[in-house]
């Protein structure tokens, strides 16, 4: 490694008298990250290689010797025996020179009509498009144990919270599939930049093009693009793709905190809304009883450095002239990071939520706690009893106060006691103060009574199949 650093790059060093500094190196360095693409690395030389061949640009023997040697190089890494070296800089040129030991002199004839700026363009779109392609995947999975949980208690009543106070009752199945909702967009949004990253920038060279006659649409068909980038200052300068990759990942990762949240709250003992399964629970080194939702507060926490990664990068592509800048070697490592972050806690959050059972008779007793059918009684006033609901608010306000002061539920109070609220009440008012009946009611479309949420989970069914 010293003989390399102590001699000018053999890559570029023609013009150089020695080689760099060990800072310079250190600092310019980034195989120790970027090795990462080397398997996208080597298939885009592949069909860079072959491409050249087709095109009378390189010998069909030379092509045959680049893909022999780009092979051995491929199982070489992944057996562990490559060694890689800093003073080659990046994964590119890790590869090349160890192609120039295998087999002489037809290595260097690999990178003509190409440029590192086009050739680590095209290895991280195809690295991050693969990783929207697990992200599109893990949220399948975790709406299908979503869809699950739903089926299982699409009637159980359960309390539906704004302010974190109890509201209204709703069906465990609507809590569950209004996270299949937010799921499904999530998912859409990364089908969406898959397909606007769909490109391929390789050909673009340097920035400008090349005067070889090379046939870019052979090479995007050949790594799965839908065509060429159509402008090659913009083919090597954009990052976008990693930027929408990210965006879209905070906003799945701020959705899978909330559920986490939840889960969290639901799991305590205050609430026991819920189970979570001892396999994705720790205990204590000090307290013997305690169970703690460890996975959910670590997903919870995750959207800290996928956020992070995505301001990062921002951050870095800001302000950049055109075309590339070494900055953008400073795009990588948050992108990897983000997207192991973001492919664990999907991971984390299906196992989490098809193991976990929710506890319907704890459920059903907490949703008629804190007059949860209050909003039933004022509708059923103005139904009934043709009340405005104005006053139909007030009259009900005014029997909270009461029941709230008896320490009884609404349900409790007498018909007498009701009547001197109001005498327009008769005993049938009974009849919407439970919660069964009050989530029954709620049919109109998205509401969560079972008919529709049973209709959305058959929508869904078809939908994930
Ligand atoms: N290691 C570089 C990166 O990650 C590769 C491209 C370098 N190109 C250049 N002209 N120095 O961005």
């Amino acid at each position: 490694m010293n003989d390399k650093r102590q001699a000018a790059n053999a890559m570029w060093g023609g013009r150089f008298a020695s080689g760099p500094d060990a800072i310079m190196e250190a600092i310019n360095a980034s195989i120790g990250f970027d090795k990462r693409l080397h398997r996208q690395d080597i298939e885009g030389s592949r069909a860079h290689a072959a491409m050249l061949a087709a095109t009378g640009i390189l010998t069909d023997k030379d092509a045959e010797a680049i893909r022999e040697g780009l092979l051995t190089i491929l199982s070489e890494i992944e057996a562990g025996k490559f060694a890689f070296s800093t003073a080659l800089e990046d994964i590119h040129m890790n590869v090349e020179s160890r192609l120039r030991e295998l087999i002489g002199e037809a290595a260097g004839r690999l990178h003509t009509a190409r440029s590192r700026n086009d050739q680590v363009a095209l290895d991280f779109r195809m690295w991050v498009r693969e990783q929207a392609d697990a992200a599109i995947e893990g949220l399948g999975a975790l709406m299908r144990a979503l869809l699950a949980q739903a089926e299982a208690g699409a009637d159980w009543v359960m309390p539906g919270f704004t302010h974190l106070q109890v509201a209204q009752p709703v069906t465990w199945g609507h809590h569950m599939l209004a996270y299949v909702e937010m799921f499904a967009r999530d998912r859409a949004r990364f089908v969406d930049a898959r397909a606007r990253m769909n490109e391929c920038p390789l050909g673009a060279a340097a920035l400008a093009g090349t005067s070889f006659p090379i046939d870019r649409h052979m090479t995007a068909e050949a790594l799965g693009f839908d065509r060429p980038a159509a402008n090659s200052l913009d083919a090597v300068a954009d990052r976008d793709f990693a930027l929408e990759f990210l965006s879209a990942a905070a906003i799945c990762a701020m959705h899978l905190s909330r559920l986490a949240e939840e889960l969290v709250i639901w799991s305590s003992a205050q609430f026991r809304f819920v189970t979570l399964s001892d396999r994705f629970s720790t205990g204590s080194s000090i307290m013997p009883q305690k169970k703690n939702p460890d996975a959910a507060e670590l997903i919870r926490a995750k959207i800290g450095r996928i956020m992070g990664a995505m301001v990062g990068l921002f951050t870095v592509m800001k302000g950049l002239p055109l075309a590339y800048s070494k900055d953008m070697q400073e795009d990588k490592e948050q992108v990897f990071d983000a997207a192991d972050s973001l492919a664990l806690a999907l991971a984390a959050m299906t196992g989490m939520v098809a193991d976990m059972s929710a506890n319907r008779e704890v459920l059903e007793a907490a949703a008629a706690t804190g007059f949860s059918t209050a909003t039933d009684l004022a509708d059923w006033l103005v139904r009934v009893a043709g009340l405005p609901f104005r006053e139909a608010h007030h009259v009900t306000g005014r029997l909270v106060a009461m029941a709230e002061e008896k320490g009884c539920d609404l349900a409790d109070l007498s018909l007498a006691e009701m009547q001197s609220v109001h005498d327009a009440i008769d005993e049938s008012v009974y009849d919407v103060l439970g919660v069964h009946n009050s989530v029954a009611s709620r049919t109109s479309f998205g509401g969560t009574a079972p008919e529709q949420v049973r209709a959305q989970i058959a929508r869904w069914k078809e939908a994930l199949s």
